[in-house]
């Protein structure tokens, strides 16, 4: 029946675009018929605010989100809405930016009384707008700010996605499935997400027995990597770890190639773009990354879910679109368990989810508002990315076997302070 439902859809969507290209008038001929009364706004229509980055430096993060977050929507108005209202969701775009994310924050608040917050994507973001959302006592939740300090913040911070501690154990024991010893690290101090992850991929590498060869250290903005590179090249690690956005990584890994160091650099989730491989083109083949989401799962909710993106899309959902569309529907479900759109009864039936079947896996929360759910790993081979694996949470770097040990003991070779 799946092929059926898939026709209907992808039908309505042709015919959508069809009639939506043409609605600027012809020069000459007929006056074109006027459009169509919308129907009313339900003015009870039960209000989300959406924010994310749909321009600027991470566009790609917030343009995949939107997507996932609509697909949501219209499932869950076509159901009915909830609390016998339809939801409606109010988008504002942060360009990539801190000061324009509080502004959207206080105004999604103030000015369109959501009842609930679906965003930020980047950690520095959602560091930025979950003290207001905790002041003002509006539920947020993020689809894929994975930095431990974000929830933290406070009891109305939620998120659907897995935490940076457990991506970067689960990249320090990949990089130990590559018979990698010596590992070097590049990232920028001034961004939460990436010192995050730093920080914890060299705890978990060390606690497996492998060495740090070179720290070594960039600023968002940066263009030139040649003097870190050639730094790191000289120390000879076996993997480079590299926690950072799709935009600088691609760059990175060029110049690396250029610089001939040609060993596989691993990263984690904000490698996720198909900017990261056309800027990267071949030069980033054999590096490998954690993702939250892979559409070639078998589960039925996952097909129902891919299928649906698809027809409407006309491409396989993103792991953001994944994030995002289970973001919006725990909101949806939290506010069907309360009853009410009101903050505290909210609030406390999102922290009681238990088993919520998302399309990123079943999201059960903890004391500190995180799911655990399963990690994936992801090759970029032939310029494209490719399923590796699965990792089920909680992940632990297991200490080599003495025999199969190369470096004598854990520790870091080189330390190089960030230049200010
Ligand atoms: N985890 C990233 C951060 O916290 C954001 C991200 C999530 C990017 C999912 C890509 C995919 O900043």
């Amino acid at each position: 029946m799946q092929w059926i439902s898939s026709f209907v859809i992808a039908s309505l969507t042709a015919g959508f675009i069809l009639t939506g290209c043409d609605s600027k008038p012809p020069a000459t001929g007929p006056t074109p018929p006027p459009t169509p009364p919308q129907p009313a706004e339900d003015p009870l229509a039960t209000r989300l605010g959406f924010f994310a980055s749909m321009s600027g430096a991470q566009a790609s993060f917030g343009n995949d989100a939107i997507n996932g977050a609509r697909l949501a929507l219209d499932q869950i108005n076509a159901a009915g809405g909830v609390l016998g209202h339809p939801v409606k969701l109010i988008v504002k775009d942060t360009q990539s930016r801190i000061d324009e994310t509080s502004i959207a924050v206080n105004q999604l608040i103030t000015e369109d009384k959501v009842a609930a917050l679906i965003g930020e994507i980047a950690t520095d973001r959602s560091l930025v707008a979950a003290p207001i959302a905790q002041a003002k006592g509006v539920p947020m939740i993020t689809p894929g700010s994975t930095n431990e300090k974000v929830t933290a913040t406070g009891d109305y911070i939620f998120r659907v996605c897995f935490t940076d501690a457990f991506q970067a154990a689960v990249m320090a024991k990949f990089a130990r499935s590559l018979d990698a010893v010596k590992a070097a690290i590049l990232f920028d101090p001034s961004n939460p997400y990436s010192s995050g992850l730093a920080e914890s991929f060299k705890k978990d590498f060390l606690a497996g027995r492998g060495t740090i060869v070179a720290e070594e250290f960039y600023r968002a903005g940066d263009k030139d990597f040649a003097t870190q590179l050639n730094s790191i090249k000289a120390r000879m690690p076996e993997i480079v770890f590299l926690p950072s956005y799709y935009g600088e990584s691609a760059l990175i890994i060029r110049q690396a190639r250029q610089a001939g160091l040609d060993v596989p650099f691993l990263g984690t989730d904000g490698w996720d773009s198909p900017e990261f491989l056309k800027v990267g083109g071949e030069a980033v083949n054999n590096c490998y990354f954690s993702c939250h989401f892979a559409a070639e799962s078998e589960s039925p909710e996952v097909r129902d879910f891919v299928e649906a993106y698809t027809a409407k899309h006309g491409t396989p959902p993103p792991p953001l679109a994944a994030l995002a569309y289970d973001a919006v529907s725990l909101a949806v479900d939290g506010l069907k368990r309360s009853g009410t759109t009101e903050g505290a009864p909210f609030r406390d039936a999102l922290a009681a989810t238990k088993d919520f079947p998302g399309v990123t896996g079943k999201i059960s929360l903890d004391q500190d508002r995180n799911p655990t759910k399963p990690g994936i790993v992801i090759r970029v081979e032939d310029g494209k990315f490719t399923y590796l694996e699965t990792v089920e949470a909680p992940q632990r770097v297991e200490m080599v076997p003495p025999a199969a040990q190369a470096a004598p003991a854990p520790q870091v070779e080189a330390t190089v302070q960030p230049a200010n």
